[in-house]
């Protein structure tokens, strides 16, 4: 037992020694949910199995995990992405590409459903890699559309591209992976409006620009209300600062109602998810950060966040680095440094021919202060 007890010690000191350097990808390295592991301790929580079964907003609950309070926790993001709560429907997810996954599926079948055809799934490459898997997996055609030189969606390949005789499912990238660049959300409704497919669908993938957005002043971007679309996915290990990969999709009720029916006899339900058991610990680590960190904090947290990608910005300019970062964005791009670098604070890299090829990014999440950026700089000045 010793022997097991060392190498887990090991691996988390080894952990701590790196922990403020990892700056390359989207995660929150101090989480939110402070006080949670003494309650999940104390309150004798930790000896059940939370399994939550099913679909949260079906009239009758099985009650093995956390379903109801499940509910609370997407009424209560639904009403900070602008979706009324009589209309608002959706659930915890085990990350953002299953909220993805189960938005494209959502999706499709709500558009066979009013069609009785397949969709064309339409895509930036510069989008998440898992949209290719999904589509894969679903047996869905994808139409990857090239970006234009800001990141997006180019509108004009997507204009040609639309095959205006089938549904429209449209996967909207709000914070791309590599470039942190957004989709035009406006521009791609105006495309749809000219070439006018038999039917629509769009899908917003917010797994991390999702989660800050809404308590910054560009909230509007993924407000349901404002832009139209008809589900979000969004991760909780990223900005919400949740311990373990977790996420959640919103959408609303008439997707919901738009599902084949599969009856689960031995579940006394019908069926929608994909998922048959998910996690009720997660949902009680959403349901413990609304209530104990809060909106304001997260609304302090997120506007710091996208001051020291300025502030990053800022610095690689000043010493003449080759560096971008979108509008709206926490992720700074640059010219690939040393491989010493890269493996020091654990960059993120990309190839982009428009911008010389060879980059690297950082991911401006909570724990990367101003303090960090400066030995970052010193680094890049000298290694
Ligand atoms: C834009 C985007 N979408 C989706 C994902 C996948 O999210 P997850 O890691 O929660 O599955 C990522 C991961 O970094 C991402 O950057």
């Amino acid at each position: 037992m010793k022997e097991v007890e060392d190498k887990l010690i090991s691996l988390v000191k080894s952990y701590y020694e790196r922990i403020d350097h990892t700056i390359g990808y989207p995660i929150c390295q101090y989480p939110n949910i402070e006080g949670f592991g003494e309650w999940y301790d104390k309150s004798g929580i930790c000896d059940i199995v939370l399994d939550n079964v099913g679909n949260p907003f079906a009239e009758e609950q099985l009650l093995l995990g956390s379903t109801l309070i499940e509910r609370e926790v997407i009424l209560k993001f639904a009403s900070i992405y602008g979706i009324p709560e009589d209309k608002a429907w959706g659930f915890v997810t085990s990350s953002g590409t299953d909220g993805n996954m189960h938005g494209i599926y959502f999706g499709a079948k709500k558009l066979l459903y009013e069609t009785g055809m397949q969709p064309i799934v339409y895509v930036s490459e510069e989008a998440h890699y898992s949209f290719r898997r999904i589509c894969d997996v679903q047996n869905l055609e994808i139409r990857l559309i090239n970006r234009d030189k800001q990141g997006g969606m180019d509108l004009e390949l997507l204009k040609k591209s639309i095959d205006p005789s089938r549904p429209a499912l449209i996967a909207v990238a709000v914070g791309s992976t590599f470039m942190g660049a957004i989709d035009d959300q406006a521009g791609i409704q105006k495309v749809l409006d000219e070439v006018k497919p038999v039917a629509v669908y769009k899908h917003l993938d917010g797994a991390l620009f999702g989660g800050y957005l809404p308590f910054t002043k560009y909230k509007d971007l993924v407000s349901m209300e404002i832009q139209g679309y008809d589900s979000i996915a969004i991760s909780g290990h990223k900005f919400f600062g949740i311990d373990e990969p977790s996420g959640f999709l919103l959408s609303r009720k008439d997707v919901l109602e738009a599902q084949k029916s599969i009856k689960v006899e031995y579940l006394n339900d019908d069926m929608p998810l994909i998922s048959c058991s998910r996690s009720g610990l997660s949902v009680l680590k959403f349901y413990w950060i609304i209530k104990h960190v809060g909106f304001d904090k997260f609304t302090e947290e997120a506007n710091e966040m996208l001051e020291n990608a300025d502030y990053l910005q800022q610095k690689l300019d000043e010493i003449n680095y080759p560096a971008w970062h979108m509008p709206f964005s926490n992720t700074v791009f640059f010219k690939r440094p040393t491989k010493e670098i890269q493996l020091k604070y654990a960059l993120a890299n990309g190839f982009i021919p428009e911008y010389g090829g060879e980059l690297s990014h950082v991911v401006v999440m909570q724990h990367v202060k101003k303090n960090i950026i400066d030995d970052f700089i010193e680094d890049i000045k000298t290694m």
